[in-house]
């Protein structure tokens, strides 16, 4: 029987590889050609010493030495003792460079492109290639521009289904990405992806979840509601999803179809324009209800542009409030 460990390591590339639940995750990654580092691969020099951030595992035998008491509860692995029992992510504390792997890069072609508002674009991709293209839901790659050199991130806002992924794309007025698809983009179009990469991904559900989006930002927690969609949970789940405009207000009907799908999910979508006909206005800070944070114990995952990271996070920072995990990620313009 084998199982998927995703090795995500610190230059934020993602490598995924089968292992057999009889070989050691270290022996796993070099049959795929990933050299994790190692030195004396008998559980004495602590070395290979990883971080496990989920999945079931069993640890053959090693020293204190190598690994302590408090290490391995804590999470911490040697790979060349581990033996994967479910799928794993497996963070390395080395880059990508380091252990001879780099990011996949995957052909494609544009499936669908689909103006959903004046700001606001989605686009599907179809590949054979793609049927061996794995990412953890939150993840992104880097889209090439066709015509130039150029790449631009993008996350997933769908998982991968029948070599097709999806993207929700901001139109940015002169955006070379944004031109492309507004003006050029057509069906059958040729697009390359490499990756995947990121460390904003959803982690296993131990505890309550509260989502934060702002715009085209909301494409992570798509992606992330179909994962639990698929897995099920029994702890709530709340989206609080902000935009500017009522134009940019996309993918309502997803949403609602999530909610019918996921009986612990709700959600709240924002507008913050002073002229927004919508029911709700103001910025995801003003939607955000001492319910949703549990007391603190609830993990919180938050994705936009740049300003409206920094001021959730500020909010956050300055009311004393501590989720027991928060992730971001920041949808940077390119330099
Ligand atoms: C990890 C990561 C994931 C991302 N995922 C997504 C995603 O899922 N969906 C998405 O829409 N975007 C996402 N982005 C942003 C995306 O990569 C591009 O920056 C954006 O789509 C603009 O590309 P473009 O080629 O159209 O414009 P560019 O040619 O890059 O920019 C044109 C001009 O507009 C400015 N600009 C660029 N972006 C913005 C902006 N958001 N607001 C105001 N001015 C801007 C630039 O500084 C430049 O002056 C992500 C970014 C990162 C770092
Ligand atoms: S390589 Fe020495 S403990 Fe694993």
């Amino acid at each position: 029987m084998t199982h998927q460990i995703a090795l995500q390591f610190e230059d934020g590339v993602t490598r995924f590889i089968d292992a057999k639940t009889t070989e050691t995750v270290a022996d796993a990654a070099y049959r795929h050609g990933v050299n994790l580092p190692l030195d004396c691969r008998d559980g004495a020099c602590g070395t290979c010493k990883c971080f496990a951030e989920s999945g079931r595992y069993e640890m053959g035998e090693y020293i204190d030495d190598a690994l302590s008491e408090l290490e391995a509860k804590q999470g911490f692995v040697l790979t060349c003792q581990m033996r994967a029992q479910s799928n794993c992510v497996v963070r390395v504390p080395a880059s990508s460079a380091v252990c001879r792997t780099q990011q996949a890069r995957f052909d494609a072609a544009i499936s669908r492109v689909e103006q959903l508002s004046p700001s606001t674009i989605s686009l599907s991709l179809r590949g054979e290639a793609l049927n061996k293209l794995a990412f953890l839901p939150g993840q992104y790659v880097n889209l090439q521009v066709p015509g130039s050199t150029q790449t631009r991130a993008y996350s997933f806002s769908s998982l991968p289904r029948d070599g097709e992924v999806s993207f929700l794309i901001r139109n940015v007025s002169g955006g070379l990405m944004s031109s492309f698809l507004t003006q050029l983009a057509k069906t059958g179009d040729a697009m390359t992806l490499t990756g995947p990469l990121g460390s904003f991904y959803l982690r296993d559900i131990t505890r309550p979840l509260l989502l934060l989006a702002g715009g085209t930002g909301l494409a992570p927690f798509t992606a992330m509601l179909e994962k639990i969609a698929e897995q099920g949970t029994p702890y709530p789940v709340h989206l609080i999803y902000g935009v500017t405009h009522d134009a940019d207000l996309v993918e309502m009907n997803k949403l609602e179809a999530l909610a019918a799908r996921i009986p612990q999910f709700t959600f709240t979508a924002c507008v913050a324009s002073e002229d927004s006909a919508w029911p709700k206005k103001g910025y995801v800070t003003q939607h955000l209800e001492p319910a949703h944070l549990h007391d603190g114990e609830v993990d919180v995952y938050l994705c936009g542009p740049p300003p409206m990271v920094e001021a959730v996070s500020l909010y956050i920072r300055e009311r004393g409030l501590q989720p027991a995990n928060f992730f971001y990620e920041k949808f940077a313009a390119s330099a």
